[in-house]
């Protein structure tokens, strides 16, 4: 893992006195102020760049300059090497999208900020702006944070002398915000962030390094240093519970499977809510093998299950109270070796339930089957949410803009929704039907793992797993679209995203019971 520790604070100090790399002010589009702790100087040089025309405040705009070569009043001096103006556009309307806009800010001032290989970087807030100060202390540590990302782990030649860099130290000044407020929305940004970071970690390491062994013992090393329990499920415990599923897929591959439980149980009479993650550490098809054309990606298979521990390690950290929550995350390979699943197998379910295999590829529903079947006989969840690269189909019908949300209880979905709206993690929401689910009916066993055509893959995949959740609250998030190359973002690199963990974490942060009468929906 990349160990560099990337530091966020908030100081005191006068800006004026700040005499680090970068010094950075947020604009609103079409008000040209900076509030009164700003020099004299950078004023002055903010109503010629807006008199210029060249900068306006628009979301994203930036303007870079050096006080240095500015005449300065000796009383006022700046003493930042860099001075960086960035925009934040109009004020919107929408609350998420002011949020969005501050995070946007973030990640921009990170990119500009690694462009100029700057070390330390302070930040003024914007005191006029309309969120709570919390917010604006959380919105702008994510967006830092996770703008500052970088993997480099298997870099062994030094990246070239114009390649960015990475911030080592950030530092907010609260802009004259109550400054307690601040300190306690940027703590839980950090959380988030780093969260967040190490779900990408995870992710961008190849699958000979972040095998289904790496999950268990970041979960061992997370439950030791936290209040989380973990139990880990190795081959023969999942052989003893009769665990079909993912004892099929892990067939042909040569690592053994895991099944990682971690258990946060702050107050025993809190209702549960159980996470699953799809932990496919590389998924080759199996003997329905994938086309080698980007087979490569296929390495982010396991970002369901780094999404849902990463959100217990959140959890955890910020000390969530009001519910439980339990995170499975069965993990394993799909590979293709002698003895691996053949189309045609039946295998048997956790639970009994048996499935015959049309394509060894639909892999990921085979292993969810099993641990959701196993956590609600266990944990008695009130609701049930599982992440999951699940379908090729949701990036044809989403592309890599939403997340695809499928759910047999609305008010779970709506307040999963809800949680996305707010932290820049769309969700949409596709049906459910007996239509749909007749589609993976099969002649010899009691489902079969794909339809006979591929229309409605990412519905056809959820009614399958439907199958396991029985009358439990459950929502499933198709995150194949999303989990990488996800949309463009100034705080979003290339590669993994890490979405998912702030979704699942805001919505379980101020839990209450779901509605007992639509608890017995039926979709
Ligand atoms: N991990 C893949 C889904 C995937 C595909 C994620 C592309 C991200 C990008 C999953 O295991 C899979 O292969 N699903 C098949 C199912 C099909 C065989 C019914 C798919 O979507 O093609
Ligand atoms: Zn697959
Ligand atoms: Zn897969």
């Amino acid at each position: 893992m990349d160990e560099q520790i990337v530091t966020i604070q908030l100081i005191e100090k006068d800006p004026r006195e700040f005499s680090g790399d970068l010094l950075v002010y947020l604009v609103e589009e079409e008000i040209p102020h900076l509030g009164a702790e700003a020099a004299v100087a950078i004023q002055r040089a903010l109503h010629q760049i807006w008199a210029s025309g060249d900068f306006k405040g628009r979301k994203d705009q930036v303007v870079l300059f050096y006080p240095g070569l500015m005449t300065q009043e000796e009383e006022s001096r700046v003493q930042a090497q860099r001075v960086l103006l960035v925009g934040l556009g109009k004020q919107d309307d929408a609350i998420n999208v002011r949020r969005e806009q501050l995070r946007s800010a973030g990640g921009t001032i990170a990119r500009q900020a690694g462009g100029v290989k700057a070390k330390e970087v302070l930040v003024v807030l914007p005191r006029e702006y309309l969120l709570d100060a919390a917010e604006i202390g959380q919105c702008l540590t994510e967006g830092l944070l996770l703008g500052n990302y970088r993997f480099e782990a298997h870099k062994t030649t030094k990246a070239d002398a114009d390649a960015p860099t990475r911030v080592e130290r950030f530092f907010l000044h609260d802009g004259g915000l109550a400054s307690g407020t601040v300190r306690k929305g940027m703590q839980l940004g950090e959380i988030l962030a780093e969260a967040t970071c190490a779900a990408r970690d995870m992710a961008n390491q190849p699958g000979n390094h972040w095998t289904p062994a790496a999950f268990a013992d970041y979960a061992k090393k997370l439950s030791k240093k936290s209040s989380l329990k973990c139990k880990v499920l190795d081959k023969a415990a999942l052989q003893k519970l009769a665990m079909g599923g993912i004892l099929g897929v892990n067939q042909g591959a040569a690592l053994p499977p895991q099944l990682v439980i971690l258990e946060y149980r702050p107050d025993k009479t809190n209702p549960t809510v159980l996470l699953v993650g799809k932990g496919l550490t590389f998924d080759s098809g199996g003997i329905s093998l994938k086309p080698p054309a980007g087979m490569e990606d296929m390495k982010y298979d396991m970002c369901g299950g780094a999404a849902v521990l990463t959100a217990m390690q959140a959890l955890a950290e910020i000390e969530v109270s009001g519910v439980n929550v339990v995170a499975l995350i069965p993990a394993t390979e799909n590979l293709a070796g002698s003895a691996a699943l053949k189309p045609g197998d039946v295998i048997r379910h956790f639970g009994g339930k048996t499935s015959e295999i049309i394509n060894t590829d639909a892999e990921g529903r085979l292993i969810l089957a099993d641990a959701l079947a196993y956590g609600i006989v266990t944990y008695s969840p009130e609701a049930v949410v599982d992440l999951a690269t699940l379908t090729g189909a949701v990036v044809i019908g989403l592309g890599h803009h939403y997340t695809g949300l499928l759910a047999n209880n609305d008010q779970l979905a709506a307040r999963l929704i809800e949680a996305g709206a707010q932290v820049g993690e769309p969700l949409w929401r596709l049906p459910l039907g007996p239509e749909y689910r007749k589609q993976i009916d099969s002649r010899v066993a009691d489902i079969k793992n794909a339809g006979s055509d591929r229309s409605g893959g990412t519905i056809t995949a959820a009614c399958y797993l439907q199958e396991f959740v029985g009358d439990t609250p459950w929502a499933h998030l198709d995150i194949a679209g999303t989990a990488w190359d996800f949309t463009e973002k100034s705080y979003i690199p290339k590669g993994p995203s890490g979405t998912g963990i702030r979704t699942l974490v805001t919505c379980l942060s101020h839990w209450q019971s779901l509605k007992p009468a639509e608890k017995k929906e039926k979709k």
